[in-house]
């Protein structure tokens, strides 16, 4: 084995080893020493914009960004030298003079050990508790609220410019921007429109990285310090990527939802990941119903579960549909509670896709940012697995040949370098969800020119989605050993209900039980029988057509696993305590079969974990 290289320096008396290429910042901070920093971020290319990092090396004649600066054999560094410390309280100073920072009114100020903006904690660590230069109240600063879920207020900003380098490395989406110079120098979106007419797809990657007031969270400002809330690593069910989040919590509310910088995602998240999990949603269930002269009328959990095991005791044949929301152990006591208590097969997904998932080595999310050719052939990842969609952007400004096969336009197609076009071979059949399976066929010159692509390139993936034929999925098998795959799965934890034998598909019975969890409709009617079922945590069309309704946990609520698209299988963590009217899916399972007259073979929610991860 060769040992790694080392650049050995010295930081405030301390020898510490570096790796070459990092800046003195990094080295610092991975020995342990902070340097103050204010316009560098750790998942952001260095700046070296604000000065606020200064530090004092031996043999350079003036101090230098230590942000920007890079590490070489026996350098001496000093952070916190009386010029260092100097230099740095009057960069502070002119920063705060710069605009009108009136923080008693900014949601992220505090005191000296509850405040959360990194400006106003460098300001009291520097001891600054006066202008040196005033404040410039002079111009009306604007603040731009045309965005749904968060705020730009220009009195704030710093011009860091983390906010636009985060649009651009990060996002990929190049909305933000800067226009005019020196002191009229401003954050802008595209050119120069409001935030809200702009190109922004607010995946709110820019509100993450600020370090100041600038950009606010409309839910969760003013609604508690960092010191005050919680926060806990989890896992986003809003599509199947199953993006690592950070929710951050105070008395068992959900305030805001950050991107894991340390999961495969790093970072980033879309709308629905980051805002869409937190906003209101129609009314809760909080107890059982049973349909009673026409009307749901509330009722305990005993009556509610002795109505509905009788009625499918009474059944000839009961079916069931499932949410793919719904984590591994909900699908599979649901899967079990049908073949094992109402010994029936009749049991499916309310909707998802799960494309075959062995066609050659698997791909992780960092291989499609990483990759030099990506094909994506019958799907949409801007629209489904819109975090995919942006690694597929980051790809393609470093130089990635985009490839887009598919029967419709999509969202990529203006980055696409080819574009081939997929036939529909569907044969339509009588019932809805034969209907819904329509099969795509790609010609063998298409495929040709796929192999061309991936065979030229160095790190190729393969992006695909359901609904192919055997003979394009045979095709695809056959490309080059070095092509990486990524299934476009539809449907959040659709692998796990895969695995679980459950896929969407036709159920026929004359009553039917449909757990929903914290899905919505979304349009889709329910097929109509004789007694319905239905376990929801909102009130929507479904529960409204339904003879017994029964509460469901919502996403923050549940425990469990799901697998994600790249086949991994990830905790479900709760991050709230759900109301103590609403059980757990599986606890309501267990309850309704020792009502028909039969146990389940579990007793705890550790014993269908471990039958299914
Ligand atoms: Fe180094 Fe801003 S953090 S110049």
């Amino acid at each position: 084995m060769v040992a790694a290289p080392v650049v050995n320096i010295t930081v405030n008396g301390k020898a510490i080893s570096a790796r070459p290429g990092q800046t003195v910042l990094q080295a610092a901070a991975d020995a342990g020493i902070e340097i103050p920093a204010l316009c560098n971020h750790p998942h952001l290319r260095p700046e070296g914009s604000c000065r606020v990092c200064l530090v004092e090396i031996e043999k350079q004649r003036t101090l230098q960004p230590a942000c920007t600066f890079p590490v070489a054999d026996g350098m001496v560094v000093q952070t916190e030298s009386a010029k260092a410390v100097e230099s740095r309280k009057m960069v502070l100073q002119m920063i705060f003079s710069e605009r009108s920072h009136y923080c008693m009114y900014c949601q992220m100020s505090g005191t000296a050990q509850s405040t959360d903006c990194e400006l106003q904690k460098l300001g009291y660590r520097y001891g600054l508790n006066h202008w040196s230069y005033g404040p410039n109240y002079a111009k009306n600063w604007p603040i731009d609220a045309t965005r749904t879920h968060f705020v730009m207020d220009h009195a704030r900003c710093i011009l860091c410019r983390r906010c636009v380098r985060a649009c651009q490395q990060i996002a990929a989406n190049h909305t933000l921007g800067v226009q005019q110079r020196g002191f009229k120098t401003m954050i802008c979106a595209d050119d120069n429109v409001q935030f809200g007419e702009s190109s922004c797809v607010s995946c709110g990657t820019c509100l993450q990285v600020c370090p100041t007031g600038a950009l606010a969270d409309r839910r969760s400002a003013y609604r508690g310090h960092e010191s005050e809330v919680t926060r806990t690593k989890a896992v986003c069910l809003g599509c199947s990527v199953g993006c690592g989040i950070e929710a951050i919590t105070r008395d068992n509310q959900l305030l805001r939802v950050e991107g894991d910088w340390k999961a495969g995602n790093e970072g980033m998240l879309c709308s629905v990941g980051r805002f869409d999990v937190v906003e209101p949603k129609p009314v809760r269930i909080m107890w059982p119903m049973v349909r009673t002269d026409g009307r749901l009328v509330e009722t305990s959990w005993d009556k509610a579960l002795t109505f509905a095991a009788g009625k499918f005791r009474q059944a000839h044949r009961v079916a069931g549909l499932a949410s793919p929301r719904l984590p591994n152990e909900a699908l599979a006591a649901f899967a079990c509670f049908f073949h094992e208590v109402l010994m029936s097969n009749e049991v499916g997904l309310l909707y998802g896709e799960d494309p075959p998932l062995e066609l050659g080595q698997p791909a992780v999310l960092h291989d499609v940012a990483a990759s030099d050719c990506i094909v994506i052939i019958a799907g949409n990842p801007m629209k489904q697995q819109k975090v995919v969609g942006h690694l597929i952007k980051r790809a393609y400004d470093n130089d990635a040949r985009i490839i887009v096969v598919n029967d419709r336009p999509t969202e990529l197609d203006s980055y696409a370098h080819l574009r081939l076009q997929l036939q529909d071979v569907s044969y339509h059949g009588e019932s809805p969800f034969e209907q819904l399976k329509n099969t795509y066929h790609l010609r063998g010159t298409g495929v040709s020119q796929l192999k061309a692509a991936v065979e030229a390139a160095q790190r190729p993936v393969v992006l695909y989605g359901g609904g192919l034929t055997t003979t394009v999925y045979a095709a695809l098998r056959a490309l080059p050993a070095k092509v990486h795959f990524l299934p476009l799965i539809n449907g959040t934890n659709a692998a796990g209900a895969a695995r679980l034998g459950l896929r969407p598909r036709p159920v026929h019975g004359e009553a039917l039980y449909v757990m929903v969890g914290d899905d919505l409709p979304d349009g889709m009617v329910l097929p109509h029988r004789q007694f319905t079922l239905v376990q929801s945590a909102y009130r929507s069309a479904w529960t409204e057509s339904a003879d017994v309704v029964l509460p469901a946990m919502i996403w923050a609520e549940m425990k469990g696993h799901m697998i994600n698209i790249e086949g991994r299988s990830l905790p479900v963590a709760p991050l709230l305590v759900a109301p103590k009217s609403v059980h757990a899916c599986w606890e309501t399972l267990l309850q309704l079969s020792m009502r028909i007259g039969y146990s389940l073979s579990f007793d705890e929610i550790s014993d269908i974990s471990k039958a299914v991860v």
